[in-house]
Formats: structure tokens, C-alpha cells, sequence
């Protein structure tokens, strides 16, 4: 049995989110499961604007690099004022960075992320962010995969499905969670539901026997040959 998040109680997990785009988190933290996991006190969002700990007029948290290439570059300060004024209430598991040159979100990350109780999101954006943010305030460099987004927001959202449905009781069925695609290194097997037959396209037979042991056999079968056929790489780790 896989070790999704036994230890945590309700209301442990914290996510502090901090963004120059704070509006992008509107919806998704108040849809489906994210918002069901708040609703049911398993985990606490916090979407921080950096502009709020600038300390200049027009509120800029970005400026020109140095060496002179181009795009802006995000600038250290407001970074590191909100980061030790979070610090400064609570210890942190990890300040995790979203950036494309990150270690490639997976599974197994997820699952050992859903155990940790604070966290916190730093979401990039412009040309990248001053290196000495990446030097002395994150401990975690996450990318979704090898492709370039306009900012870390997106990423930072799937982070934190990704792990937030793991937290016991987020989701409905939590053995559902363990079923997921990718927990086994396995694709999950297909699913099907009402009518038996629709259009002449019929649900497999086995389905429909009552045989439990027979349909576990078939849905590890049918995990099996989709993972070779769809993600022979899968079955290498
Ligand atoms: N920011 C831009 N692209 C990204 C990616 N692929 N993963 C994480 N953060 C990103």
C-alpha cells in the first residue's frame, strides 16, 4: 500500500502562493476538489501579491538585467520581504520555485510533497528571477514539464492539485487516489459506466460478470498492456 499522506490531520497542509498575478488563482482554488479540500479544513491557501512588499511608488517588482539582455528580470527584495514575513510565523517544508529548468513534476513527488504541512510557492515570471533568490531562499525547483509557459502560476496550480487531492479525504473514494495512473508506474485501466450498451458500442463482458477476482485480473491486464503500448518507459523505473 503506497504511503499517501497517512500522517496528516485536518487543516495541516498550508499553501502560500506568492504572484505578481494573484487573480489567476481566483477560479481554480474555488472549483472541484482544491475547494472542497479548503471547505473540508485539509489544507489552507494563501495567494500573496509581491507587489504588496515593494517598497517603491509604482509598486515594480521587475527591473532590466544586468550584462544587458533582454526581458525583465524579477528583482530580489520583494521576494525576500514576503518570504521572511512568512518565515517569521511558521516554519516551512519547502519554498519551492516554479520554473521550466526544474526537477520534472512526477508522481513520486507528489506523494511525498502531500506529507510536508507548509509550503511555500514562489511562481516565476518576466525572463526568470534575480539567481540569488534561487541561491539563498528556494529549497525546491519544480518544473511541470519541458515547456515554456508564460509564468509559474499555471504550474504552481497543477503543484498543488497534484498534491492536494492526495491529502486524505480531499477526494470522495480515497482509494480512488491509489487507482490514479502513474501510483504503480501503471496507466490506469479503462472505465466504464451506464448504459451496457450504447449506439451497439458495448462494455467488456467481464465488467458486467460480478466475477471480482476476474475483473482485478483484467484491469491489471488491461494497465499492463496500455502502460507497454502507451508508456513503455514507464515499466523501465
Ligand atoms: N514556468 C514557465 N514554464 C514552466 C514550466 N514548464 N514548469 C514550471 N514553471 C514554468
Amino acid at each position: 500500500m503506497l504511503e499517501l499522506a497517512k500522517n496528516l490531520t485536518n487543516t495541516d497542509m498550508r499553501i502560500d502562493i506568492l504572484t505578481v498575478l494573484p487573480e489567476m488563482f481566483d477560479s481554480p482554488l474555488n472549483c472541484s476538489i482544491l475547494k472542497r479540500a479548503q471547505n473540508k479544513g485539509l489544507v489552507e491557501f494563501h495567494v500573496h501579491n509581491l507587489r504588496d512588499y515593494t517598497t517603491n511608488k509604482h509598486r515594480k517588482v521587475d527591473d532590466y538585467p544586468f550584462g544587458g539582455e533582454a526581458g525583465m528580470v524579477m528583482q530580489v527584495e520583494p521576494i525576500d520581504r514576503c518570504i521572511t514575513a512568512l518565515k517569521a510565523e511558521r516554519e516551512y517544508d519547502e519554498v519551492i520555485f516554479t520554473t521550466p529548468d526544474g526537477e520534472v513534476l512526477d508522481q513520486p513527488m507528489a506523494n511525498s510533497m502531500s506529507m510536508l504541512n507548509n509550503l511555500i510557492i514562489l511562481c516565476g515570471h518576466y525572463k526568470g528571477v534575480d539567481y540569488r533568490v534561487r541561491e539563498h531562499l528556494i529549497t525546491k525547483e519544480i518544473s511541470i514539464g519541458d515547456y515554456v509557459l508564460t509564468g509559474g502560476e499555471l504550474p504552481a496550480i497543477i503543484i498543488s492539485d497534484a498534491i492536494v487531492r492526495l491529502i486524505p479525504g480531499a477526494i470522495g473514494d480515497e482509494q480512488s487516489a491509489l487507482s490514479d495512473s502513474f501510483q504503480d508506474n501503471l496507466l490506469a485501466p479503462p472505465v466504464y459506466t451506464r448504459p451496457a450498451e450504447y449506439n451497439g458500442w458495448k462494455v467488456p463482458d467481464i465488467l458486467l460478470s460480478g466475477h471480482e477476482a476476474r475483473i482485478a485480473d483484467w484491469r491489471q491486464e488491461q494497465a499492463l498492456e496500455r502502460t507497454r503500448r502507451l508508456r513503455p518507459d514507464l515499466l523501465e523505473k
